[in-house]
């Protein structure tokens, strides 16, 4: 390892990293703006600057910018010279010439990178006394807030919206003196990522409009870790809440996930959670509920439990697999069901086992972000798993990028290379029902019907296998650009159905076998615990259907899932009218909630503690964040009463914790799970908790001194390593365990490349999360995909229905939210011209559809991008409720 020489003194250095990140990791202080750990150095902001020196006998040095400057052995180097302390002075000070001074009213104030570095460098005084250049704002839509005033031209917005994020309707307009960060025109941000600029930006640009309509300073925040409950990648995230009320979503650094960034649906879909039709007490009888206290409502259920038949349990995707285990617990395996629709089942438990036979790899996505070669089989990564799709970006640009590492260019400097080929299509193949946004970059794409993609991904495995190197078929040339990449990843989906899914784990195990290393398999899954609550099995939705349909069951408790979303509503309103009890428990006021005899309120995610396990099969931890208004109470713990009533002398658990411990101890699969993150009883060395609230010093003193001039006792909270506090532990944490981001003098989200953690050095307290989906076999098992048998033609009037997500409506929670709902598409069927054309269908008519045993009524959108003979409805709608997993459909139009 190089050793370098800063103002004296000896440090070793990587050697392929710049110079200012390796300074920031040794934790010298020096300012910057345009560097990004994700997105390189471009040397635009000129603030990093640094004093080198040649040699031994140099005297003089030159100032260079350290973001430029590669490590090199012996280097010799200044930060505090005069020379150059002076200049990054007179640096902030021209950035600062048309910045306003509108700290106390801009909502990046006491969180912004730009005061950070103004107070670092030691600028104190305006010396300018000329008119400010400004600007005219725009309306970026519902997510992210405009104020080009601020701008201090870094570039990095605009780094990460085109050519990180492959944003196509933003860019850099300029001037005379005037450069401007924007649209072309007013408008909603296209890109599914555009919150990330909220962070990406050191000042206050692009700030968080949710946050806006409930603004709360950073330091009047209780935050805790938490993950992303919106689909089923398993983002790592802070909540931020005040007053019983969430505020806002930020990124939690996870190397292995999400990096530094997340979604839109994972950062503006929290609003969910402060929706004021929210069950904040437990509420009994059917139709004319009437609030009733937590006993009374324990004693009901005793009561009318003992004198039901038999007790079934629906469990749920969106809720924590501890609250899944103690229902299971409470009504018995045999009468228990994770909630989801039969199709829906099938596809999970099928992944489940695709991904334990192996010999293919599930795909965390950092491993897909560094594949060259990619394969999208069935899925939409964009609608289905947003950052897997800024993963795949990543992967291609970086496979791009072969010129830069045969150049031996840095890839911290391969900036103008990325600039240049940000248009190139790269290693990545796309065959599916429809077009999709990835397609832009793409190599090839292929678009046919459901059964028509599986013969291909038949005939890909077949040709992985055959490992001909001259076959210039479509299937051949997708094999072989596996089989000579780096690192493959192949994508499929669960909503694609279970042929696609076999076809997709066929090549990817096919190609590990040719290659003799295993090739990446990235699944999709509908929901935030769709694994998990697969992993803990039991019937489907349908089966228990059946059982309460045929009488041999009467009672029905029904765990955070809105059975209207997942089965034919007309079957819903039936089965819950022959139950002589039904008990919902959710925080949204769900039709089946209205439907209960008696509903309890539960916390949502950010409101418990409890586990998650992702598309990869990792389980996660999440951590309560505040204290909600009413007599909300957590799912597992309303269940865990529920069985002690049951069965008295059972079920003593105080925590989740202790009830993921029982689940472990009865099925050793889930025991690592224990090890996601440290016990609620890790304390310092001093024996404090972690505090949610930051630093006394941070300029607070008593946050209710408007309403008491008291402080009162905190909420006690066992069940967590954290307290409702400012008082508590406040350095660096173990690396699961991070509340928030701050380092002294550094209080904007920067802070976080001042940790350890993010340094790339071994994770305090190990890496957050636990893989519990791996490959038992080595390369050998043969488990290949039968080639699915072709399926009888359709008839004129039938298609094959594929029932697609999108980002901003199919996801339940989400939807709730006011800023997603905004954005939310209607509800239509996708048909391609060719076929609506045979149908006499015209765009925007009404078309009835046939399918899944239900008929269902939406507006034609005729779209060339569809394949012919495919119509492709969004799941997730109560237009198309129930619906999940390719059919066939018979289409007509309303007359
Ligand atoms: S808007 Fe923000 S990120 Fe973009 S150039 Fe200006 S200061 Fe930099
Ligand atoms: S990709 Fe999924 S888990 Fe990640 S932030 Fe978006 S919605 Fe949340
Ligand atoms: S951070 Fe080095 S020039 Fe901007």
């Amino acid at each position: 390892m190089p050793t370098i020489h800063v103002d004296g003194k000896a440090y070793e250095a990587p050697a392929d990293k710049d110079l200012l990140s390796v300074l920031i990791d040794l934790g010298i202080n020096l300012p910057y703006f345009c560097w990004h750990p994700a997105m390189g150095s471009v040397g635009a902001c000129r603030q990093c600057a640094v004093k080198v020196y040649h040699g031994d006998s140099d005297q003089h040095g030159r100032i260079v910018m350290a973001c430029m400057t590669p490590v090199s052995d012996g280097l010799r180097l200044s930060v505090k010279d005069p020379e150059v302390t002076a200049f990054r002075q007179r640096v902030i000070e021209w950035l600062m010439v048309n910045h306003p001074h509108d700290c106390p009213i801009c909502d990046e104030g006491g969180e912004c990178h730009l005061q950070d570095m103004t107070v670092m460098t030691g600028h104190a005084y305006r010396r300018y006394r000329g008119r400010k250049r400004t600007y005219r704002n725009q309306y970026l839509g519902p997510f992210v807030n405009h104020e080009m005033n601020r701008c201090i031209q870094c570039y990095r917005c605009l780094r990460f919206y085109r050519d990180y994020a492959g944003g196509r309707d933003f860019d850099v307009f300029a001037s005379k003196d005037h450069t401007y960060f924007g649209r072309y025109e007013d408008g909603v941000l296209e890109s599914e990522f555009s919150g990330n600029l909220v962070e990406v930006c050191p000042t206050g640009v692009f700030t968080d409009k949710t946050l806006k309509a409930h603004y709360t300073r950073k330091w009047d925040l209780e935050t805790a870790p938490s993950i992303c409950a919106h689909c089923g990648i398993g983002c790592n995230i802070i909540p931020g809440a005040r007053y019983g009320m969430l505020r806002r979503i930020y990124p939690r650094f996870h190397p292995e996930i999400n990096g530094y960034f997340i979604c839109d649906r994972g950062r503006y879909g929290y609003e969910f959670a402060n929706d004021p039709r929210r069950l904040r007490a437990p509420v009994s009888g059917k139709g004319q509920q009437q609030p009733v206290s937590w006993p009374e409502a324990m004693r009901q259920a005793q009561e009318a439990l003992a004198a039901c038949e038999r007790v079934l349990g629906v469990g749920s995707p969106r809720a924590s697999l501890e609250a899944n285990y103690v229902l299971q617990a409470l009504v018995g395996e045999d009468a228990f069901s994770p909630g989801i629709s039969a199709a829906e089942h099938e596809g999970v438990s099928l992944a489940i086992d695709l991904l334990r036979r192996g010999p293919a790899r599930s795909a965390a996505l950092a491993e897909a972000e560094s594949a060259d070669t990619m394969l999208i089989l069935g899925a939409d990564p964009t609608n289905e798993a947003p950052m897997l799709d800024l993963a795949i970006r990543q992967g291609v640009h970086r496979a791009r990028l072969d010129l830069v590492r045969e150049a031996g260019i840095p890839e911290w400097n391969d900036y103008p290379v990325r600039n240049q080929l940000q248009d190139r299509r790269g290693r990545l193949f796309i065959a599916a029902v429809a077009s999709m946004k990835l397609e832009a970059i793409a190599e090839e794409t292929y678009y046919a019907t459901p059964p028509e993609l599986a013969a291909l991904g038949a005939s890909i495995a077949e040709a992985a296998r055959k490992r001909s190197g001259d076959d210039q078929t479509l299937p051949g040339r997708v094999a072989q650009a596996l089989l000579s990449a780096k690192q493959p990843l192949v994508v499929a989906s669960v909503s694609g159905g279970p042929d696609l899914l076999r076809a997709a784990a066929s090549i990817a195990n096919s190609v590990s076998r040719a290659r003799e290393t295993a090739c990446l398999l990235a699944i999709t899954v509908p929901e935030c615990n769709s694994i998990g609550v697969g992993m803990l099995g039991g019937r489907t939705l349908d089966d228990l259907f059946a059982e309460i349909e045929s009488g041999r069951a009467d009672g029905l408790i029904v765990l955070e899932n809105d059975l209207f979303r997942r089965e034919s509503p007309e079957r819903v309103a039936e089965v819950l009218r022959s139950l002589r009890f039904l008990i919902a428990i959710d925080h949204l006021p769900t039709r089946t909630a209205a439907q209960a005899d008696l509903a309890l309120p539960a916390t949502t995610f950010a409101e418990t503690t409890g586990t998650l396990i992702n598309n990869e099969g990792r389980a996660q931890r999440f951590y309560r964040v505040f204290v909600p208004e009413g007599e909300v109470r957590p799912s597992w713990q309303a269940l865990r009463d529920l069985l002690q009533t049951q069965r008295p002398g059972t079920a003593a658990w105080a925590s989740p914790e202790e009830a993921l411990g029982a689940l472990a101890e009865e099925r050793p699969e889930f025991a690592p799970a224990l090890e996601a993150a440290p016990p609620a009883t890790w304390r310092d060395r001093v024996g404090q908790k972690i505090a949610r609230e930051s630093h006394r010093d941070s300029g607070r003193t008593a946050k209710d001194a408007d309403r008491r001039v008291f402080e009162p006792q905190p909420p006690a909270d066992p069940a967590t390593p954290f307290a409702f506090s400012m008082e508590g532990y406040q350095a660096e944490p173990p690396a699961a365990l991070y509340p928030r981001y701050w380092y002294p003098g550094w209080n904007s989200v920067q802070a976080l490349y001042r940790s350890h953690f993010e340094s790339g050095s071994p994770p305090y307290g190990g890496m957050p999360g636990r893989r519990l989906l791996a490959p038992s076999g080595g390369l050998a098992p043969a488990h290949e995909a039968p080639t699915p048998a072709s399926p009888a033609p359709l008839a004129t009037d039938e298609i094959w229905l594929a029932p697609r997500a999108v980002i901003f409506g199919s996801e339940e929670l989400s939807r709730q939210a006011p800023a997603v709902a905004s954005v939310m598409p209607p509800p239509t069927v996708r048909l391609n011209p060719v076929d609506a054309g045979k149908l006499a269908i015209a765009d925007g008519a009404s078309v009835r559809l046939h399918a899944q045993g239900q008929v269902f009524v939406v507006p034609a959108n005729l779209d060339p991008g569809v394949a012919v003979g495919v119509a492709v409805v969004p799941i997730g709608y109560p237009e198309t409720a129930g619906i999940f997993g390719i059919s066939r459909a018979r289409i007509e139009p309303v007359t």
